[in-house]
Order: structure tokens, then C-alpha cells, then sequence
């Protein structure tokens, strides 16, 4: 069995769970970005806080800077669990006034009594740092300090990690579910598929019976109309080969039958001349079972889904003047003037099937030589119509009653008191064989025609024209 190219299930998965996951981590990307700047925004208010109390402990005595920070004040600094404080106090040529020189500096000056945050390193160690530029007394306006506050980060990874693994946690378990869910639904929506997989499967060669379309949802009804389609094409298939099966037999039947006769015949006769008499009737007998045979073989050759048969670029002229100087002996046995006329000089191209063809044109030969009485005339022309060859077989026998036009076609059948030999097969081959070409057949005869005249129109080998 050949291997699938892929299962619906999975590219379903995929296509629901990739965009699933890709929207999960980016929502919780920016849940995390936003948690974790808004736990930043308050520690830096709260840091903010710190260094605004710092600095009103700033004072201006005698036009010099003082930075009176009690003993209280600076424990209040490092009173935290987790983070140490450290604090600077600069004048602005950056003589430091108090606290802990090399804090790292803002690459840009807050203005007067305002205030920047920035990210630095102290001592190797990562801090936020809140830096703002303060006036401490305002009567002295030119006297300013910058004032800096620095935090470790431990609090704020701290939080950050904790903020992390709350997100995480529960969008892990709603990926698991939903996961679940999504496979559930999945499951769930190509049943209907298995469903029809399995009543396919479950049946033998035997039941070609239309599956019910009433079960069947919206996207498969076209498929399965389809497959019912082909089932009826099929069983009608069948029953045509069924019905030439039973048909074959029996014309069969009746030259075997007559053969087995002779035979018997044959056997008892003791007369050498009469004996003589009796081969001839059983060769004769012999000869139609031989020709039915071919019939049939050739009539299987000419099936509509033969598909094997190849097809080739033809010279249909080659080909009808090759075949009518094939039947020139037996005409001339019947006493019968054949003869192959046209007006075409280069070669007439069709697409198509020699075997077939000349099958075609035989039969059609055969039937003008056969049903003529001796003295008459068989004539095959090739002309040009349009876009189409036109191949003619004529003869001047006894034609073909009109109301027998259509039935001569149909397969075993002989026109009543016209039986010589033939088993009724012949224009069948001709109307297959027609048909595989995409060709038309036309009878001409009695009134219009005094005798039979049997048309076939051949498109042309397009590239030709
Ligand atoms: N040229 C013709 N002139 C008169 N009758 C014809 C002619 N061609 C066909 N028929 C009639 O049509 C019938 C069907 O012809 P068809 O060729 O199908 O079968 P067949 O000749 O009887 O048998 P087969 O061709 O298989 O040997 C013939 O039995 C004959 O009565
Ligand atoms: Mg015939």
C-alpha cells in the first residue's frame, strides 16, 4: 500500500497548535514586560522617596553645604531584607559633600529639583540609581548639590522571577489543556472521515451499493457523490461484460454444437465421398467459430476502458489502400469490382490506433463484399471535409432497410434472412473503434442511396492542418 503523503490530524494539530503557542509566548512576554515595569515604576517611586527625604536633610549655613543626615536617617538606608542603599551627595564641580564616592553618574544632568532613574554599577554590582539636582535653600539659587540614591537589584530580580513562574505556571497548564482540547476537537471532526474509511473498507467486491449521503457532512458529499458515481459506472460496467459474457456463449454455442455434429457424423461415415461432404460442412463450421472468435477478441480490443491502446500519427490514405488491395482477392471471389478512389495526393494524418483502424475499415469491407451479389461494385473513397477525413464504403448490394439503421449496430445482431455467416459483431467493432477516435459513423442507404453507403467522418491530426 502506498504510503500517505501526510495525515490530516497532524497538519490540522500543527496549523491550530504552532499559532497557539506563538500567541501564548507572546502574551505572556508582554504580561511579564508589563508586571515588571510596573513593580520597577514603584520601587523606583519608593527609592524616589527615600532620596527626596535625603535631600531635605541639605541645608545651606553660611553659603556652605551641609548635609546633616542623623544617625536614624542613614539606618532608615539600610533597614531593607534584601537590598542595600547607597547614597552621594556632589557639588556640581563634583567635590563630593557626603556619602559614597564613585556611584555611577547620569549621562545627563537632571534639571533643578528634578530627578532621573538610571541603571549603573557599584563596586560590580548592578544598581538602580535615582539622581536629581536640588536647591537646598532658595534664597542661595546657585547653590545645588546633586543628590544620587542607588538600590541593589535583589528585591527587583527577586519579584521579577516571581512574576515569571506566575505567569508560567498557570499558561503551562492552559497550554496543556487546551492542547488536550484541541486534539479532543480534532478527533472529534474527522470522524465522519474514519467513519467513511471504515464502511469503505468493511465492504467486498460484490457490494457496489451508492454510500448514504445522509450522514455525511457538508465538505464530503462532493467526494462521495463522486465515489457513487464511479460505483454505478462501474456496476454498469459489470453487467455489460456480464451481459457479453452470457451473449459470447451463446453465439458460441451454435457453431461448437454444429462442429460436435459433424464430428459424429463424420465419425460414422463410411461413404469416402459423402465422408468428403461432411469435412467440408465441419470446416465451414470451423471457419465462423474461427471468425467469431476474432469477432469477439476484437470487439474486447475496441472496449471503451481498454485504456492500453496506444495511438500514433496515421496515414489514414497508406492505410485504406493497403487494406482494400488486402480484400482485392476475396472480391474477385465474389465476382465483385473492389476498388479504393480519391482525390487527396499527400498523406492524410490522423491520430489514432493502426490495429484499430484497419479493423474498422475491414469490417466495413467485409460487410460491402459479403452482402453484394456477384457482378456488383465496392468502392472506398477518402475525401477532405473541414477539419475531418471522410471515409466512404459503398456498394451497390441490397442496403440496409432504414428501421434496421440504428440496430445494426448493436452487438449479435444480423438482419433477419441476410445471415451469411457473419456473427452480428462487425458494425459493433466499427462504432467502438469509431468512437475511441472521437469519429462519427453515418449509413446511407435505400431511398437515397441504391445500396449501402457507410460514412466516417476522422478529425485530422491537428497539427497537421
Ligand atoms: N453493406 C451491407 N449491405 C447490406 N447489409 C449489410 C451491410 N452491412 C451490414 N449489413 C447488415 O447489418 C448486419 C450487421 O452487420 P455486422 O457487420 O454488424 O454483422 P455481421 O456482418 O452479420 O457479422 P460480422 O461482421 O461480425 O461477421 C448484417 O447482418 C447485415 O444484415
Ligand atoms: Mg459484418
Amino acid at each position: 500500500m502506498a504510503q500517505p503523503q501526510f495525515s490530516l490530524r497532524k497538519r490540522l494539530l500543527l496549523w491550530l497548535v504552532l499559532p497557539l503557542l506563538i500567541i501564548w509566548l507572546l502574551s505572556a512576554w508582554w504580561a511579564y514586560q508589563i508586571s515588571v515595569q510596573f513593580t520597577n515604576d514603584a520601587y523606583d517611586r519608593s527609592l524616589l522617596n527615600t532620596a527626596m527625604t535625603l535631600s531635605k536633610q541639605i541645608i545651606v549655613s553660611h553659603g556652605i553645604i551641609i548635609a546633616h543626615l542623623p544617625k536614624m536617617a542613614l539606618d532608615v538606608l539600610n533597614e531593607d531584607q534584601y537590598d542595600r542603599m547607597y547614597y552621594m551627595i556632589n557639588r556640581p564641580n563634583g567635590d563630593l559633600v557626603a556619602g559614597y564616592a564613585g556611584l555611577p553618574l547620569p549621562t545627563i544632568l537632571p534639571g533643578p529639583n528634578h530627578h532621573i532613574f538610571f541603571n549603573g554599577q557599584y563596586n560590580g554590582i548592578p544598581v538602580r540609581v535615582v539622581a536629581m539636582t536640588v536647591i537646598p535653600n532658595r534664597y542661595h539659587p546657585k547653590r545645588k548639590v546633586m543628590v544620587e540614591l542607588a538600590e541593589t537589584l535583589v528585591k527587583r530580580q527577586l519579584m521579577g522571577r516571581e512574576i515569571l513562574s506566575g505567569l508560567i505556571v498557570p499558561r503551562l497548564a492552559s497550554i496543556a489543556l487546551t492542547l488536550l482540547l484541541v486534539w479532543y476537537a480534532v478527533s472529534r471532526g474527522l470522524k465522519p472521515l474514519w467513519r467513511l474509511q471504515k464502511e469503505v473498507a468493511s465492504r467486498g467486491p460484490q457490494d457496489l451499493e451508492p454510500i448514504n449521503i445522509l450522514d455525511t457532512p457538508n465538505e464530503l458529499v462532493s467526494l462521495v457523490e463522486e465515489f457513487n458515481r464511479l460505483l454505478i459506472e462501474i456496476r454498469q460496467v459489470l453487467a455489460a461484460r456480464q451481459r457479453f459474457i452470457a451473449d459470447a456463449a451463446h453465439q458460441l454455442r451454435t457453431p461448437l454444437a454444429g462442429l460436435k455434429t459433424q464430428t459424429e457424423l463424420a465419425l460414422r461415415e463410411t461413404d469416402p465421398h459423402e465422408l468428403r461432404q461432411v469435412l467440408l460442412l465441419l470446416h465451414h463450421s470451423g471457419e465462423r467459430s474461427v471468425h467469431l472468435v476474432n469477432q469477439l477478441l476484437s470487439l474486447a480490443r475496441a472496449e471503451p476502458h481498454e485504456r492500453k491502446v496506444s495511438f500514433a500519427k496515421l496515414d489514414l490514405l497508406l492505410i485504406l489502400r493497403e487494406i482494400t488491395g488486402e480484400w482485392v482477392p476475396k472480391a474477385l471471389d465474389n465476382e465483385l469490382d473492389l476498388g479504393f478512389e480519391t482525390k487527396i495526393d499527400g498523406p492524410a494524418y490522423v491520430w489514432g490506433n493502426e490495429v484499430l483502424l484497419r479493423e474498422m475499415v475491414s469490417n466495413l469491407i467485409d460487410n460491402a463484399i459479403r452482402y453484394t451479389q456477384g457482378g456488383g461494385n465496392v468502392t472506398v473513397h477518402l475525401d477532405r471535409q473541414e477539419t475531418n477525413w471522410l471515409v466512404q464504403v459503398e456498394d451497390n448490394g441490397p442496403g440496409i432497410p432504414r428501421e434496421e439503421h440504428r440496430r445494426v449496430f448493436d452487438r449479435f445482431y444480423s438482419i433477419l434472412g441476410s445471415n451469411r455467416g457473419g456473427s452480428g459483431l462487425g458494425l459493433a467493432i466499427v462504432q467502438e473503434i469509431v468512437q475511441m477516435h472521437h469519429a462519427q459513423v453515418m449509413l446511407e442507404s435505400l431511398p437515397e442511396f441504391y445500396g449501402t453507403r457507410v460514412k466516417i467522418l476522422i478529425p485530422c491530426y491537428a497539427s497537421h492542418d
